[in-house]
């Protein structure tokens, strides 16, 4: 396995969409554990493959306490079940050191296929539905700060062109 780097705001390869994965081999297997590696490493508890300028549609997840409950989405497809919305302050990897409280559906219903390479579908709710809108976004080029105002947006991307600077 390997810690792959992470793409951090403003990069314009964040605003890459991502395409489907065709068939679950070894490769995407690997995409998957290096994901997992590189997203408890940070730490977080979620990453898209976007994140990691692989530009398909994979996610990892894990909101267990223990970290030891890693979910795997390819190819997600998500519904709305109701039209209740849930508020959470939400960071990202992409976006390190910044939370913005924003509103997504509460309750969804996700089809994706596993490691495997088998088809599921579940009911998420709570943290987990949030996270994974949170990474669906991601394979379409979408960040958190796209909900906020533009002048907080520009703000951000001030802050984070300052600290890459710094760190270059
Ligand atoms: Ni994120």
């Amino acid at each position: 396995m390997a810690i792959l780097s992470i793409l951090e705001f403003p990069d314009p390869r964040l605003r890459t969409v991502a395409v489907p994965v065709t068939e679950v081999d070894a490769r995407v297997r690997r995409l998957t554990d290096d994901m997992l590696e590189t997203m408890y490493d940070a730490p977080g508890i979620g990453l898209a493959a976007t994140q990691v300028d692989v530009h398909e549609r994979v996610i990892v997840i894990d909101i267990s306490e223990n970290k030891d409950q890693p979910k795997i989405f390819i190819n997600p497809v998500i519904e709305a079940l109701d039209e209740t919305l849930g508020e959470y302050d939400e960071g990202c990897l992409s976006v390190p050191g910044f939370f913005e409280t924003i509103r997504r559906p509460e309750r969804i219903r996700v089809t994706a296929i596993n490691r495997d390479g088998e088809v599921f579908s579940n009911e998420l709710d709570g943290l987990l539905a949030i996270c994974l809108q949170h990474e669906i976004d991601h394979l379409e080029g979408k960040l958190f700060v796209d909900y906020l105002s533009p002048l907080k947006r520009q703000r951000i991307r001030g802050k984070l062109e300052k600290a890459q600077r710094q760190r270059d």
